[in-house]
């Protein structure tokens, strides 16, 4: 028999995302992303993230179809991200998918963003070995979860307590005068500068924070610290080292998100850990965690950077992973819910 032909719709923030995959095998992953529209505000605005997702959706649905070379009859069943992400933004996904469901005939399975974003490594890299340790680190979350079975559910170990990583990307790199999104920026910036010119801090890393918030995360003091710094470089007369402070700032956040997996993992006797979202796709981050946890035979999957920013493959895979293993469908009047727990997979 043939593994389960799945749909995925992704428009939890800036992307219009539509994949399709059979089983494990990706066979289209069309993406439209309306980050040029926010770039001069400096973040997503919601509003201007639902129009265009409206705008974009069906011949992002048509591209995804042609590339694939399958007709929406061919499709068993379909997978839409029903949160967390904005609100308006779900809303479009959403509907186009009960509209295909319906009118198609086929299941609907409204599923979590980040337990997609785990599941995606599968089309890269096989089977998720269970249990892993998945660290997802984006603009919109920066969380340690322990996975059994990302169909079933997953375990929150620790999350931010204020800034998400990509976001203190974003607003360093601002600080920076370099564009938004600032994460590749600060990525391209940093190849060029010393990771040890600035001893930026590590947040929520001493002994006492370690009692209260040993997986947890936190940035925003990070990011004042770089604000300072450029500050008083700056009412010095002197300038700015951004290839140095990006590398600096850049080592900071790596270090901190290295250490905190690789002590989850180490504590919760996980052998393998799997990095998504955005930030997954810094090259320091990869090299990094790769290299310590291998000093630990710790093994680190990290799916590659197309895959590890928002997209409609990951939404696909984790659909077709819930066909395959008998999970019940969504109803059809399934909500976009714009803070769904991690805890709930299938909405
Ligand atoms: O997963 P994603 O596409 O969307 C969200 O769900 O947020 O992640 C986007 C975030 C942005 O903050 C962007 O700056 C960051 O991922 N990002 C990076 C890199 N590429 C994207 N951060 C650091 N280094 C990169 N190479
Ligand atoms: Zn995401």
């Amino acid at each position: 028999m043939n593994e389960p032909l799945v749909l995925g719709i992704e428009t939890s923030c800036d992307e219009t995302g539509v994949g399709i995959v059979r089983g494990h095998t990706l066979l289209a992953d069309a993406v439209a992303s309306s980050v040029d529209e926010h770039a001069r505000f400096g973040g997503v605005v919601p509003e201007v993230a639902s129009r265009a997702h409206l705008e974009a959706m069906v011949p992002t649905i048509e591209r995804a179809c042609e590339t694939a070379g399958v007709r929406l009859d061919d499709v068993d069943a379909i997978a839409v991200t029903s949160g967390p992400g904005l609100a308006g933004a779900l809303l479009v996904g959403v509907a186009a998918a009960k509209a295909l469901a319906l009118g198609l005939g086929k299941p609907i399975y409204g599923v979590n963003h980040l337990a997609a974003h785990v599941a995606v490594d599968q089309l890269e890299h096989g089977p998720l070995p269970e249990p892993c340790l998945a660290m997802l680190v984006s603009g919109g979350h920066s969380s340690l979860l322990e996975v059994d079975d990302v169909t079933v559910g997953v375990e929150p170990l620790g999350a931010t307590i204020d800034d998400a990583a990509g976001e203190a990307f974003d607003k360093v790199a601002r600080l920076l005068g370099l564009p938004f999104p600032g994460g590749p920026h600060i990525d391209r910036a940093a190849t060029s500068g010393s990771s040890v010119y600035v001893d930026f801090p590590r947040g929520l890393t001493s002994r006492k924070d370690l009692e209260r918030h040993r997986f947890d995360f936190s940035f925003s003091g990070l990011k004042t610290a770089v604000a300072r710094w450029v500050e008083a470089r700056e009412r010095a007369g002197e300038p700015v080292p951004v290839a140095d402070v990006a590398a600096s700032f850049q080592e900071a956040v790596c270090d901190v998100l290295v250490r905190k997996a690789l002590d989850a993992a180490t504590t919760r006797g996980i052998e393998d850990i799997l990095i998504g979202g955005g930030v997954a796709a810094n090259s320091r981050l990869r090299a990094m965690a790769t290299e310590r946890a291998a000093d630990l035979g710790i093994r680190v999957r990290v799916p590659r950077p197309g895959l590890c920013t928002d997209n409609g493959a990951m939404v696909a895979a984790l659909g077709a992973e819930l066909v395959a293993r008998g999970r019940t469908p969504s109803a059809l009047d399934l909500p976009a819910d714009s803070s769904q727990p991690i805890t709930t997979v299938v909405a």
